[in-house]
């Protein structure tokens, strides 16, 4: 058949997701199956929990994908699974998945790193054009990709401490936010204003590397003090002022980073690329910026975790023959 069909698998953290990709550009189908009301109550992803729902949920999802998809194995090209960087006991269970159905059905398997899947969501908005940098912000990394061609990742700038998105359900917990806080500090972020004026740590150094705990400190100090004395400090306004200093520090980086490596594509992936407040800050920084760069934002969907953006790394790696054996293993602490 002229159609190239991949079967994806994603099982890093907490939602268990199985996708079919046509062409490495076209969702026939993204099953996700989230696990997140069952870590809520705990204030975290539990890993032993995260591994249990796995189990539990990856056939039907296998099922699920396929059927929706209209697809039968036999029509398949290849198998792709996430086997880094997440919890090891996740990431096992899509690993295991895939290798038995590849070895069953006879096809390729295709090692995946997350993060590149991240960035490769952006495929179904547009062709990416090479290079490109990424600005790649999630609960667990907070990184500055450079991309010479497809495939191919370089990473610029760093977090020192805290990703972006761990920052944000940190202070989420402060505010009795439940996890994951992101999505709900940044709707009440919209409600207020930046009153408070935290520090925007590292945004005057020279390198592109990014540091949120200080800023994190400065906030729980800022709440804590208020309650000792009791004080009711308005929630929206902390929203405001953690986020405005939070993007602040990600444009003012993204924008050195493209001065240091010119580039005509920003993607900006990974669960934190849902916010509202990064995706107008980045938009109006890059309107007025020459020379022209464009902004791909992959839909929201698509930023959080999903086998769709694997599938699409999948397509690249495919086309290079990069494929495992029985051999594969998870990788917990897997870099580009
Ligand atoms: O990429 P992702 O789904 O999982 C990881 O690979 O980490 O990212 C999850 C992170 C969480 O920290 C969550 O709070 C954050 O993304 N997040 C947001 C928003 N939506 C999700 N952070 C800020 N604003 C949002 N709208
Ligand atoms: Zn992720």
């Amino acid at each position: 058949s002229q159609a190239e069909l991949i079967l994806a698998f994603e099982s890093s953290c907490d939602e268990t997701s199985v996708a079919v990709i046509k062409n490495g550009n076209e969702i026939l189908s993204n099953i996700i199956a989230t696990q997140i009301n069952s870590h809520k109550r705990f204030g975290g992803v539990v890993p032993e929990v995260a591994s249990r729902h796995h189990v539990e949920q990856i056939t039907t999802v296998v099922d699920m994908a396929l059927k929706e998809a209209g697809v039968d194995y036999d029509q398949l090209d290849a198998v792709a699974v996430t086997y880094g960087p997440g919890l090891v006991g996740a990431l096992l269970i899509g690993v295991t998945a895939a290798k038995a159905i590849a070895f069953a059905h006879d096809l390729p398997l295709i090692p995946i790193n997350h993060m590149a899947g991240h960035i490769y969501a952006a495929r179904f908005v547009k062709p990416l054009q090479y290079p490109l940098l990424a600005l790649v912000v999630s609960g667990g990394h907070t990184e500055l990709v450079y991309m010479p061609a497809a495939g191919e990742f370089e990473i610029i700038g760093d977090t020192r401490d805290d990703a972006a998105g761990e920052a944000y359900d940190k202070i989420g917990r402060v505010l009795n936010i439940p996890y994951p806080a992101g999505k709900e500090v940044d709707r009440l972020a919209h409600l207020g204003q930046d009153t408070f004026h935290f520090p925007r740590a590292m945004a005057a150094s020279d390198d592109l590397d990014f540091s949120f705990s200080g800023l994190k400190s400065a906030f729980i100090n800022t709440v804590h003090h208020a309650d000792q004395i009791g004080e009711q400090l308005s929630r929206e306004d902390l929203a405001a002022s953690f986020q405005a200093a939070v993007v602040d520090v990600l444009v003012e980086k993204t924008l050195h980073a493209l001065q240091a490596y010119p580039v005509a594509q920003l993607v900006v992936a990974g669960g934190v690329a849902a916010n509202q407040g990064l995706r107008e800050a980045l938009t109006a920084a890059l309107a007025t910026s020459a020379p022209a760069v464009e902004l791909i934002v992959p839909p929201l969907r698509l930023c959080g975790d999903n086998a769709a953006m694997i599938g699409a790394c999948a397509h690249i790696e495919l086309a290079k023959k990069h494929f495992a054996d029985e051999r594969l293993n998870a990788d917990p602490g897997l870099n580009f």
